[in-house]
């Protein structure tokens, strides 16, 4: 377990002293300690290249993320960060160079959540969780773990519904627990929040920031969005002509404010590294 992690998890104990809560969250934190706790996985990329024919997207990447750290991606539009991520996803492979994840990492630890929920219409909010269990989906404890992962996403009393009448946020958070419900120890997200409104969105990233507390995985976060990048991230790397331009780390205590002036400051100089020094 890394310091980072061990720090979080002490933290999350102290709350638990300090707040005794309702029955409920006692009973959600219980659920929490008992399941599997494998903490995130770490990974390292090397003269990463991806050419679509002569279009040459990625020309070297060299990367390495600790284990649970919390990674923002931003750029500006068709710099190739879908194209990063679907690769770290094994979505794509490589014109040339490695990716390469802490050992024991199996293809299934690794889960990506989209900017649209991609949901099956056709199958209730609980079985499209269980969905993302994919082989344990036939282990007799599958609807057990798809419950709890439907509660941690605030949801677990629309177990029942047809997903076409949730509200834009809930999908997402269905997608969410899709993702969650096999702990996975890294977790890519390409654009999740894009598609939701202001409020839905800053509701979504305290969501985000919570669960990744808890469950201590690798979390990549692909996002146009500079503010959420400063709220929820650990360090956040600007892509410029297919390469990392600027690693930048984000030295600012959780939880965090909206529109607080250190993080505000971050996110303007963020803004001018991707509009370009002359703004
Ligand atoms: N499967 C593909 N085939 C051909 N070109 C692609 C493919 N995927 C992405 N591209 C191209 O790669 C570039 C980067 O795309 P993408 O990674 O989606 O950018 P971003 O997510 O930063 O907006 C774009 O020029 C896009 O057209
Ligand atoms: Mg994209």
């Amino acid at each position: 377990m890394t310091l980072q992690q061990s720090l979080r998890l002490s933290h999350a104990e102290a709350q638990r002293v300090d707040a005794p809560a309702g029955v409920e969250e006692a009973l959600a934190a219980q659920a929490r300690r008992s399941q599997p706790k494998r903490g995130g996985s770490a990974l390292t990329i090397r003269g990463l290249r991806k050419a679509f024919g002569q279009n040459e997207v990625l020309r070297g990447i060299d990367l390495h993320i600790p284990a649970g750290q919390f990674v923002a991606i931003v750029g500006q539009s068709g710099c190739g960060k879908s194209t990063l991520l679907r690769l770290i996803a094994g979505l794509e492979k490589p014109t040339a160079g490695t990716i390469s994840f802490s050992e024991d990492t199996r293809a299934e630890d690794i889960r990506v959540m989209f900017q649209e929920p991609r949901l099956l219409p056709w199958a209730s909010v609980l079985s499209n969780v269980e969905v993302g269990l994919g082989r344990d989906r036939q282990k007799a404890d599958a609807k057990a773990r798809a419950e709890r992962a439907l509660g941690e996403v605030g949801l677990a009393d629309k177990r029942d519904q047809w997903p076409s009448v949730l509200s834009g946020g809930q999908k997402q958070r269905v997608a969410l627990a899709r993702a969650l419900v096999s702990h996975p120890r890294v977790l890519a997200l390409d654009e999740p929040l894009g598609a939701l409104d202001a409020l839905t969105r800053i509701s979504m990233q305290g969501l985000l920031d919570r669960v990744w507390n808890d469950q201590g995985f690798t979390s990549i976060l692909v996002t146009h969005d500079v503010s959420e990048a400063v709220a929820l991230a650990d360090r956040v790397l600007v892509i410029e002509d297919g390469r990392i331009a600027h690693d930048i780390s984000v030295d600012i205590a959780r939880p965090r404010k909206h529109g607080a002036a250190d993080q505000a400051a971050l996110e303007g100089a963020i803004l001018r590294h991707l509009l370009g020094d002359n703004h």
